[in-house]
């Protein structure tokens, strides 16, 4: 089973050969992202638009890039310049995009669930950029790249997955994909900070660093989101950072070649030690950023594969 979507919204419904076959072309990417020209035609003359309706620096930058790679036109929506500011619904906002025929929307919102249903209701491809605390599956699949190259495997590792996983679409897509792939995946952090009924994910929840991150081979820090937190889920800052902050003491409990990540923004001297985030015999985070472009040039490329697919015949121009 290969790659058949129309969409990339989530994780959870993808094959393993899918992720596979997602990951296999984007190490091509990033062989063509390292050549002084970095062109490909993959998907010229066709219309990329991105609209972000959340903050974000890497992922909108990365998606842009990619297109522009690939040869597409690539058009930032200012989403706080937008009608959404007059009161505009969601629905009526994509339904204008659509009807200037975009091939590709990525798009970014701050609701669960809202990339799905902006999906059912445009002919174009979307991509899913982050939705609430739901799915960010391009984050997942550049995790799984930055993983497998680093490891030279991704299956039958043992991963910690280490923070604040209650308001984290990036743990939910990363528990879903490595899950899919063979890998035990370990969750560490306070309890205030994990999901209800996490453990019916078939994960381990430790609520301590040191008994979770022992022997592991991947260490995944994530940022405290505040920005989806009602309440004081910490007591402070400081006391977090003594209890889950990522230090050298802490790392020195997991295998002595283990990783480590961060899918950014990084707050250092809160969830990890600027030390280790800078450390290059340990810390990918860099490595990720690169194969976050080289992913999403590669989810785009078979979304426009599958477009021109099941296109109807026209006219060629
Ligand atoms: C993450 C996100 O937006 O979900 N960042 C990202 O895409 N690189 C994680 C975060 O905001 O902490």
């Amino acid at each position: 089973m290969t790659f058949r979507g129309k969409h990339l919204l989530g994780i959870e419904p993808l094959y393993p050969e899918e992720i596979r076959e997602i990951l296999d072309l984007a190490d091509q990417y990033v062989d063509l992202n390292r050549r002084a020209l970095k062109h490909s035609d993959a998907l010229a003359g066709l219309t990329q638009i991105n609209m972000f309706f959340e903050n974000s620096t890497r992922t909108q930058a990365s998606f842009e890039l990619a297109g522009k790679r690939l040869g597409a036109d690539v058009m930032n929506m200012a989403m706080q310049a937008s009608s959404i500011k007059k009161g505009e619904t969601l629905v009526d906002t994509a339904l204008t995009l659509n009807a200037m025929h975009p091939d590709l929307l990525v798009v970014r919102h701050p609701h669960s669930g809202a990339v799905d249903l902006l999906a059912e209701k445009v002919n174009c491809a979307v991509l899913n950029a982050g939705d609430g605390r739901h799915e960010h599956p391009t984050q997942a699949l550049l995790d799984a790249l930055t993983i497998r190259r680093a490891k030279g495997r991704l299956h039958r590792l043992n991963i910690a997955i280490c923070g604040d996983i209650a308001h984290s679409r990036v743990a939910r897509s990363n528990i879903m994909l490595l899950g899919k792939m063979e890998n035990r995946v370990r969750l560490v952090g306070p309890p205030t900070l994990m999901p209800s009924r996490i453990a019916d994910f078939g994960v381990e929840v430790y609520d301590d660093m040191r008994e979770g991150l022992k022997d592991v081979d991947v260490v995944m820090m994530l940022r405290l989101q505040r920005e989806r937190m009602d309440g004081g889920f910490i007591p402070s800052e400081r006391e977090y950072y003594h209890r889950f902050g990522l230090d050298a003491e802490k790392l020195d409990f997991a295998k002595k070649d283990a990783i480590v990540m961060h899918p950014g923004p990084m707050n250092r001297g809160v969830e990890i030690d600027g030390t280790i985030a800078d450390d290059i015999n340990r810390s990918v985070i860099q490595e990720q950023v690169e194969m976050g472009v080289a992913v999403r040039m590669a989810a785009m490329d078979l979304l426009a594969r599958n477009r021109r697919a099941s296109a109807p015949k026209t006219i060629e121009a």
